[in-house]
């Protein structure tokens, strides 16, 4: 087996390689003038089970380097190559929201299917799709980080009250909740676009004298934390921490969020300065189970 890591999970592939005790190779990237991308693998694969470690943010341009490091580790003679994706990008977009729109999450899923024989991902985004195998046609396996975020409110967080923004975030906040001892609720939400959101809490919910831990899978623009982070601060709420798995933090999500005093902490599924919880174990151990 080899790790490979290409530069947007070098961090997080070499931990999975000296988890695993396995070779590492990094995948060189360059950009010639025009900007076609040139790629190369610094150790040999030829034999090899090439496992590939390459989270999808920005989404087209990691996807398409992917896809280029896939091809070129077939082309030198690995035996098979496997996708870790930490964070797999456009599973928002499941479903035609616009007529004429690209199902985009059907797309990345049967480009990335013709690349690799596997794919390895932690919490994807599964609303209108329930299971990964209903869009990829190779094995596709989800990891699920709730219980390492779950040891880590355990472990950090006094008196927590775990809070799910919206019901899609039920299956983390119920979860982290189980795993940390603590009570969770989860709220509803109304998007009416990506900035503008509207968070419900449900009347007579006292959250004052608690530590009110938001667990969300996605910190993108950053409005359904903030907006939940408004409405806890106005109930008198003090201590407040929001984790995310992934942290995309687009534009200026990461300074906003981060003027509200507010601990944010992330995953390392996307390397970012809020990474505080290492997913590379659950990785090891997802390999473990399909060598
Ligand atoms: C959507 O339902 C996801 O679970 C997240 O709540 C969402 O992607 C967060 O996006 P934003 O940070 O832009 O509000």
């Amino acid at each position: 087996m080899l790790i490979a890591g290409c530069p947007g999970a070098i961090e997080l592939a070499k931990r999975i390689a000296r988890k695993v005790k396995s070779h590492y190779s990094n995948v060189e990237i360059g950009t010639f003038p025009d900007g076609e991308t040139n790629l190369r693998f610094t150790r040999p694969v030829k034999g090899q089970h090439v496992i590939l470690v390459q989270t999808m943010r920005p989404a087209n341009e990691n996807m398409m380097e992917a896809m280029f490091a896939a091809y070129t580790a077939r082309d030198l003679g690995a035996k098979k190559v496997t996708l870790i994706a930490p964070y797999l990008a456009y599973m928002r977009e499941d479903k035609r929201f616009h007529s004429g729109e690209c199902i985009s999450a059907r797309v990345m899923a049967r480009l990335l299917s013709a690349a690799f024989d596997r794919i390895i991902t932690i919490d994807p985004h599964l609303h209108r799709f329930h299971k990964l195998s209903e869009i990829f046609s190779i094995p596709a396996a989800r990891v699920t980080a709730a219980g390492i975020i779950g040891q880590y409110v355990k472990r950090n967080i006094r008196g927590a009250v775990i809070i799910g923004p919206d019901e899609e975030s039920d299956q983390w906040a119920e979860e982290v909740a189980k795993v940390a001892k603590v009570p969770a609720d989860v709220l509803t939400k109304t998007r009416y676009s990506s900035v503008h959101v509207e968070i419900h809490f449900r009347s007579g919910e006292s959250y004052k004298r608690k530590h009110a831990v938001l667990v969300d899978d996605i910190i993108s623009t950053g409005h359904t934390m903030m907006e939940t982070i408004k409405q806890l601060k106005r109930m008198g709420v003090k201590r407040i921490t929001c984790i995310g798995v992934h942290g995309l933090f687009t534009d200026d999500a990461y300074p906003k969020m981060k003027k509200m005093g507010v601990k944010i902490v992330t995953a390392n599924t996307i390397s970012h300065p809020t990474n505080g919880i290492d997913v590379s174990g659950l990785l090891k151990d997802a390999l473990g189970r399909w060598s």
